[in-house]
Order: structure tokens, then C-alpha cells, then sequence
């Protein structure tokens, strides 16, 4: 098969380290791809949002397969196109990417099939979400509605902070994300990432992880795309992964299906684990970055077996087999991020890899022959381990040995099931 892998994230380098694996496989282009991509395929100049000339490049390149990475090409409509062109795809249509593009879709389609989520309501004006924060009073949630980078989100403890969180989405805090608010019931609860395939009408469960996304030890400072992350978590005990799969993920399958809109790709469930068992936070489209470099390092069968029985609606004859082992990522992102950082950075030296180890990269280029860090997440120093304490350590142990003044990490990736493994 020729396959054409769309993105230049960490993600994509655990992706096409994965698919560059595969018997099946012919060759493997990647657009735009980043040096540690380079090393499993032949990079492509191809502007990814321009969905004529993607299409264009896959006839003039007889490419069987596509596999889109993230989010933004799916919601336009990238998946869409490709499909009309007669080529396979794994990942959703713009429609079906709304799981994750409106808060407020998603929310509905919980309403109307019975799916476990925080009470909510959506609103298009101040007052109103006021009226009603104040009726049901802190803690409380408020979400911008669109795509805000994972910025959308408050989680206000307080009355004060969810009024002032209404008012900065409405006065344009978040751009048109924020046009619309949904006002949700704080869960309580330990969270949990989960994946699953879908080819439209069946799921088949992938495996679970656990993010970090503050940007400090101990879960502190603002939020990030995620700074870590360990595969499996040990909340989703199989009682947990069978509910999730019934009561959650099953319906949406059903659902989106009956909508018209089936959904194909990797559905990814971001659940909070309360009392009463496992509850829908948000849905993403994609693979989790960090989250896909741990789930590679475990998956054992084929990807690209997987991925393309997601996109051709053949899902129930494949299965997906897991080394039993803990994988744990620790991201290295450059000084400042989320803020501000400078770009260009030299990264003077990678340590040698092993069968239980891999440095993928996020946020790396050539320049003048050298390798620099051009983006706020650079480095995913990942490591297999019989236990989350033995796969933090190897990961710290090779992170250590990465030459880059500008990086930095949080030293405790994993620190939860750390501590639950010393009781
Ligand atoms: P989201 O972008 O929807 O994933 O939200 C970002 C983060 O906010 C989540 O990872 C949770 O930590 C938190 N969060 C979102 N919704 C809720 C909720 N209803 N209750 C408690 N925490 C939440
Ligand atoms: N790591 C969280 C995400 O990919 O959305």
C-alpha cells in the first residue's frame, strides 16, 4: 500500500514509526512531516490546508491510503475531499468532526441517547449563562463552544470566576470559539483518555492514558497541549473499558450513524471517573498528542491493518494486540512555552535509542545541517517499563542525556500511579 501521512507532530513521528513497521506497506510520504518523520518517510512540500493540491499529490503518486493526524484538516473537510477522489482515508468527515469541533453537538448527542456527562446548557448571550451559573453556583464549568486550542476551558471553583469567564468568552477571549457557551456541572473524579477505532457502525477499544497538561510539577501553572503522558491507565480497569464501550462510546457510534453523519477514524474519549463510574468530558477526532506515542510503543499488531479496516468499514474482522508493559512519555518543550519562546534553539545531542526507548519529534527542523527546536513542544523521551516508577526512570534517564540548553520538562510524568505503586 502507498500511504500519504498527513502532520508534523509528535504524533505523527509515533504514527509513521509505527506504519513504516508494516508488511503491507509500499511506501510512506508524509506532508509536511519533521526530521524524526524523515527517518520512516519521504517527506513532501504540500500545503496540507489546501485540500485540491493534497488530492492533486495522491493521483499524481497512485497513493492507496491517507492518514490524517490532526485536527484542522479533518474539520475542513480534508477527509472529505479525498474520499470524493476515490482514495481511502482514515479519519472523519467535516461532519462527523464536529465530536470534537462544537461543544454543544456533542452535548446534544449525549442529551438525546442517554451518554453519562456533567448537566448542561448551551447559550449565545451573557445574561441568560448567567442567570442560570448563578442557579446552580459553584464549582461550575465553562466552555467556549469551538476550537480554542484547549484554552476554552474553566474550570471555576468560585461564582466570581464563572461570571468572569462568561464575560472574556463573549467579549472575544477565545474569537468565534466563544460566540456560543456552554455552561457545564463540575464532575469530580480522576481523569482518563480513551481510544477506540470506528469504521462507522462498529468500535473496536484501543487502550487508555493518562495526560499531564499543566505545564508545572504537581499539576501546576496554565494548561499545554499536555507535557506527559502513560498508557494504561490504571483507572480503566476492564469493568471501566466495558461501561466506557456501552454506555458511552457505542451510542455516539449509533448515533452519529443515525445522524447521517457515521463516523471513521479514532474516536478519543477524554472521561472523568466519578463515583458513579465513567463520564464523557469532550470527545477529540484524532489521536492525543502526547497520548499516540505511548499507545505506539505498546500496540503490537499491525497499525496500518488497523487503520485501514477503520477507514474501508471492516473493523469487526481485525483486532488490536497490547504489549502488557507501562509506556510513559515525558515532553521536552522550549523555555517559556506556554508562552512566549525563542525558536531556532540548537539541539546539540540525542541519546542512542534501544528497543525500549524512542525519542520522537514534535517540534524539530534541519537548519544548515543541524537540528534546532522550532516549536513549543520538541522531544517526547518515551521509555517501556514493567511498572510506571521503572518506565518513568528509564525516560528520565535517557531525558537527561538530551544536550539542549533551551529545554525543559516536568520531572514527575506519571506521579499519581507513582505514588499509588509505593502503597
Ligand atoms: P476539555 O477541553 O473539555 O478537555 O477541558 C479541559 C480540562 O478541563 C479537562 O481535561 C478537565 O481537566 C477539565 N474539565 C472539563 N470539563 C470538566 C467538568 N465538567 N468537570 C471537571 N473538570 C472539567
Ligand atoms: N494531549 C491532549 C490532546 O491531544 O488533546
Amino acid at each position: 500500500m502507498r500511504v500519504l501521512l498527513i502532520g508534523s507532530g509528535g504524533r505523527e513521528h509515533a504514527l509513521a514509526w509505527k506504519l513504516a513497521q508494516s508488511p503491507r506497506l509500499g511506501a510512506l510520504y508524509a506532508a509536511p512531516g519533521n526530521p524524526g518523520i524523515a527517518e520512516h518517510a519521504q517527506l513532501v512540500v504540500l500545503d496540507t490546508a489546501d485540500n485540491e493540491a493534497v488530492l492533486a499529490f495522491c493521483k499524481a503518486e497512485t497513493i492507496d491510503f491517507v492518514v490524517i493526524g490532526p485536527e484542522a484538516p479533518l474539520v475542513a473537510g480534508l477527509a472529505d475531499r479525498l474520499r470524493q477522489g476515490g482514495i481511502a482515508v482514515f479519519g472523519p468527515s467535516a461532519a462527523a468532526a464536529q465530536l470534537e469541533g462544537s461543544k454543544g453537538f456533542t452535548k446534544d448527542i449525549c442529551a438525546r441517547y442517554d451518554i453519562p456527562t456533567g448537566a448542561y446548557q448551551r447559550f449565545t448571550s451573557a445574561e441568560p449563562a448567567k442567570a442560570y451559573i448563578r442557579r446552580e453556583g459553584a464549582p461550575i464549568v465553562i466552555k467556549a463552544d469551538g476550537l480554542a486550542a484547549g484554552k476554552g476551558v474553566t474550570v471555576a471553583m468560585t461564582l466570581d470566576e464563572a461570571l468572569d469567564a462568561v464575560d472574556s468568552c463573549f467579549a472575544g477571549a477565545f474569537g468565534d470559539a466563544g460566540a456560543e457557551v456552554v455552561v457545564e456541572a463540575y464532575l469530580d473524579g480522576e481523569e482518563a483518555s480513551f481510544f477506540c477505532l470506528c469504521d462507522g457502525t462498529s468500535a473496536l477499544a484501543l487502550a487508555s492514558a493518562q495526560d499531564h497538561k499543566r505545564v508545572g510539577d504537581g499539576d501546576t501553572g496554565p494548561n499545554t497541549g499536555g507535557m506527559g503522558a502513560y498508557s494504561p491507565a490504571p483507572v480503566m480497569t476492564p469493568d471501566m473499558v466495558e461501561r466506557t464501550m456501552r454506555e458511552i462510546i457505542e451510542p455516539t457510534i449509533r448515533g452519529m450513524a443515525e445522524s447521517g453523519h457515521p463516523f471513521t477514524g479514532v474516536l478519543f474519549a477524554g472521561l472523568m471517573i466519578t463515583a458513579k463510574g465513567p463520564e464523557l468530558i469532550e470527545y477529540n477526532v484524532r489521536f492525543g498528542d502526547p497520548e499516540c506515542q505511548v499507545l505506539m510503543m505498546r500496540l503490537k499488531s499491525d497499525l496500518l491493518t488497523l487503520l485501514h479496516a477503520a477507514a474501508t468499514g471492516t473493523l469487526s474482522s481485525v483486532d488490536a494486540e497490547w504489549r502488557d508493559e507501562v509506556a510513559l512519555t515525558v515532553v521536552m518543550a522550549s523555555k517559556g512555552y506556554p508562552g512566549a519562546y525563542e525558536k531556532d534553539t540548537p539541539i546539540d545531542s540525542l541519546p542512542p535509542e534501544d528497543a525500549n526507548t524512542k525519542i520522537f519529534h514534535a517540534g524539530t527542523a534541519q537548519k544548515d545541517g543541524k537540528l534546532v527546536a522550532t516549536g513549543g513542544r520538541v522531544l517526547n523521551v518515551t521509555a517501556m517499563g514493567s511498572s510506571v516508577s521503572a518506565a518513568q526512570q528509564q525516560a528520565y534517564a535517557v531525558l537527561d542525556r538530551v544536550v539542549w540548553d533551551n529545554g525543559f520538562s516536568r520531572r514527575d510524568i506519571g506521579w499519581q500511579a507513582v505514588a499509588r505503586e509505593r502503597n
